[in-house]
């Protein structure tokens, strides 16, 4: 089970506004009570923050406003002593435009061999006034600014994340030797950022409307897997040999599995599964779509819900689309949170079933669920400023944790300090949501996740790789781990139990031996 952090939100020791690394150190009996093995940060390099980190400047410092490289060194060994590892983010296809290597390719001039390292290119039309290609940045507009010398530079995302030329010696070096740096400190894996995106098509051909396998100039090209594979003879040159976890989004199931072959990455997040609504068809297609796919290279299935990228999930699935797609994101979309949160409490159950890893992201633990009326003047998400305003963006599922019921930010700083958090939080309902409330309280979303996990452990068949499908009515989904049986009923009504001996754990209370709409149930056979 691996717990992500997004450092920014989850705890502030300094009371400035914005977490940091000391305030994840005095939480870390929280985590291991919660029965984390791993915990995954989102970026907590020097960076401007223009896209939440992932805009690294430097990556051998901490962030100022986290702490030190000290704080990080401490917490990854205090960590380590209550049995919880440490993966840190990697992101191979770009750096902060305020990275040393960028502000000598700008100083250095058209031709250098400083902007060799990125891609630089002469605009088209008649004073190259018009960008290289058309291409459309994953944060909506183009991904091509031009600088003052009339040269245009690629950025797959924001401006201030100029992209890498990944055909650049220096860049492969540098990448191989940041790994080292953080794997020397005990870091027990990495996640690698936008993993399918790095390679370039060197010639820069539009995006064309249709290709073959590897043929898509920036996503997927084959090169990719030789730079794995250096990452992968770095990370098993250790005594205790280090993972990768990749951020692929692919739909092709082959294509995302060849990033899995035993001398690439250790697992990648599952999205297919993420993306899909509240429906069991939607739900057990994608379940053994993944099991498939995962089978021949031999690699872990992962199993998650939400990340510091999407919709919480007792949001989403409070929706009447409760897919996830970045473009389905807008203002004052009908939610029943009600309903989500029922949702949320079952997939947490079907989540933590599956065979393989499970991701969760800080505060889901917690059930809270995106926060929808941040004030417009306080989002900082570039997603949003770049869709024109019309994407809410990311910042609804970044806000402070709460910490206790009451308090200046609900636990999330001191109370002393006077600083407001970085993001609002929502003066109604987010105290109720904090830990100090749930932990006393045996039916919260918390002591859901803490039951699951603790058998999780404990039951053999959980941990074991047995899975198979139990025949069912269509709204239902239910399989079988040895003797663990897990019911979900994604439908309108409540349907009987399977046969079984005893009631292992359930998300919400079941009517005599029905399991109620909305709901899932552990059993043992
Ligand atoms: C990944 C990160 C996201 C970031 C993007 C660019 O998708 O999860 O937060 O904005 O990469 O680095």
């Amino acid at each position: 089970m691996i717990y992500q952090i997004y450092p920014r939100s989850f705890a502030d020791s300094n009371g400035d506004g914005t977490g940091d690394l000391n305030g994840v150190r005095t939480r870390l009996p929280y985590l291991r009570d919660l029965g984390v093995d791993a915990i995954w940060f989102t970026p907590w390099y020097a960076s401007p923050l223009a896209d939440g980190g992932y805009d690294v400047a430097d990556y051998r410092a901490i962030d100022p406003a986290f702490g030190t490289l000290a704080d990080a060194e401490a917490l990854i060994a205090e960590a380590a002593d209550l049995g919880i590892r440490t993966i840190v983010d990697v992101v191979p296809n770009h750096v902060s435009s305020e990275h040393e290597w960028f502000k000598a390719a700008l100083a250095a001039g058209p031709g250098s061999p400083e902007r060799a390292r990125f891609w630089f290119r002469e605009g088209r039309g008649e004073h190259g006034e018009l960008p290289p290609t058309d291409w459309v940045s994953s944060f909506a507009g183009g991904t091509w600014t031009r600088v003052p010398d009339g040269q245009w530079y690629l950025h797959l995302f924001a401006a201030e994340q100029p992209d890498l030329n990944w055909n650049h010696p220096d860049v492969r070096r540098e990448h191989e030797d940041v790994l080292r740096f953080w794997f020397d400190r005990g870091v027990a894996g990495i996640r690698v950022d936008s993993a399918s995106m790095p390679v370039k098509d060197p010639a820069f051909p539009e995006v064309p409307e249709t290709y073959e396998a590897g043929g898509h100039p920036f996503i997927d090209r084959d090169e990719l897997h030789g730079i794995y594979r250096g990452w992968r003879a770095v990370a098993d040159s250790y005594e205790e040999p280090r993972v990768l976890v990749g951020e692929i989004w692919l739909d092709d199931r082959q294509r995302f599995a060849r990033y899995l072959r035993p001398d690439e990455m250790h697992s990648a997040f599952n999205f297919d599964f993420m993306a899909r609504p509240w429906d069991a068809k939607e739900l057990r297609e994608s379940i053994q779509y993944t099991l498939d796919a995962h089978a021949p290279v031999g690699a872990p299935a992962t199993w998650v819900l939400s990340n510091h990228d999407v919709t919480r999930p007792v949001t989403r699935y409070g929706r009447a689309d409760s897919s996830f797609t970045f473009a389905a994101k807008r203002f004052g979309t009908p939610t029943d949170l009600a309903s989500g949160e029922r949702r949320a409490r079952a997939a947490a159950l079907l989540t933590a079933a599956l065979p393989g890893a499970l991701y969760v992201y800080q505060g889901d633990e917690l059930g809270l669920p995106e926060v929808e009326d941040l004030p417009l003047d306080a989002l900082q998400d570039p997603m949003h400023f770049r869709s024109g305003g019309v994407d809410p963006g990311r910042d609804g599922c970044r806000v402070p944790l709460p910490w206790t019921r009451s308090g200046r930010t609900f636990g999330f700083g001191p109370d002393e300090s006077d600083a407001p958090a970085w993001l609002p939080q929502p003066a109604a309902g987010w105290g109720e949501r904090s830990v100090e409330v749930q932990d006393s309280d045996p039916r919260s979303v918390l002591a859901l996740y803490r039951a699951a996990l603790v058998l999780r452990r404990s039951e053999a068949a959980l941990r074991g790789e047995d899975f198979a499908w139990l025949d069912t009515t269509e709204a239902v989904l239910a399989f079988t781990r040895d003797d663990v049986v897990c019911v979900v009923n994604l439908g309108t009504a409540p349907v009987p139990l399977p046969d079984h001996r005893e009631v292992l754990l359930t998300s919400t209370d079941l009517h005599g031996d029905h399991l109620p709409a909305d709901a899932a149930a552990w059993l043992r056979t």
